[in-house]
């Protein structure tokens, strides 16, 4: 059996409504894992790349968020729509969507103006 040569890691936690860093899948469903599952298979690379329900990524206030490895790209407000794209040009095509990249100054920083929202980043 041919190892992995990818692994995608969706968040998929749930938080209660109104919690002050949101949740990426406040409604409790997969349903963005699910859709890299199915286009996945689709493609064909099924066997060889994973889409794994992630817990908190702690990069909340970017969220959906998803991570490929091994390259270790983080990709941000994700939605179902966006799948495809990702497993064409990341997962096949080795490219880096630039308009759903999460940017590396954002990453793990408390004081990123997403995370302190907009009265607290003014
Ligand atoms: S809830 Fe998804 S990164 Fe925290
Ligand atoms: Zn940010």
């Amino acid at each position: 059996m041919a190892s992995f040569t990818h692994h995608i890691f969706v968040c998929g936690n749930t938080r209660e409504p109104g919690h002050k860093r949101g949740s990426c899948a406040p409604d409790g469903k997969q349903t963005l894992k699910d859709a890299f599952k199915v286009e996945l298979k689709r493609r064909g690379v099924g066997a060889t790349t994973r889409a794994n329900h992630a817990g908190c990524l702690d990069q909340c206030e970017h969220g959906p968020v998803v991570v490929v490895y091994p390259t270790g790209i983080w990709y941000g407000r994700v939605t179902p729509e966006d799948v495809p794209r990702i497993v064409e040009k990341t997962i096949l095509g080795g490219e880096i969507l630039g308009d759903l990249v999460i940017d590396e100054s954002c990453l793990n920083n408390p004081g990123c103006p997403h995370r302190l929202g907009p009265r607290e980043a003014s």
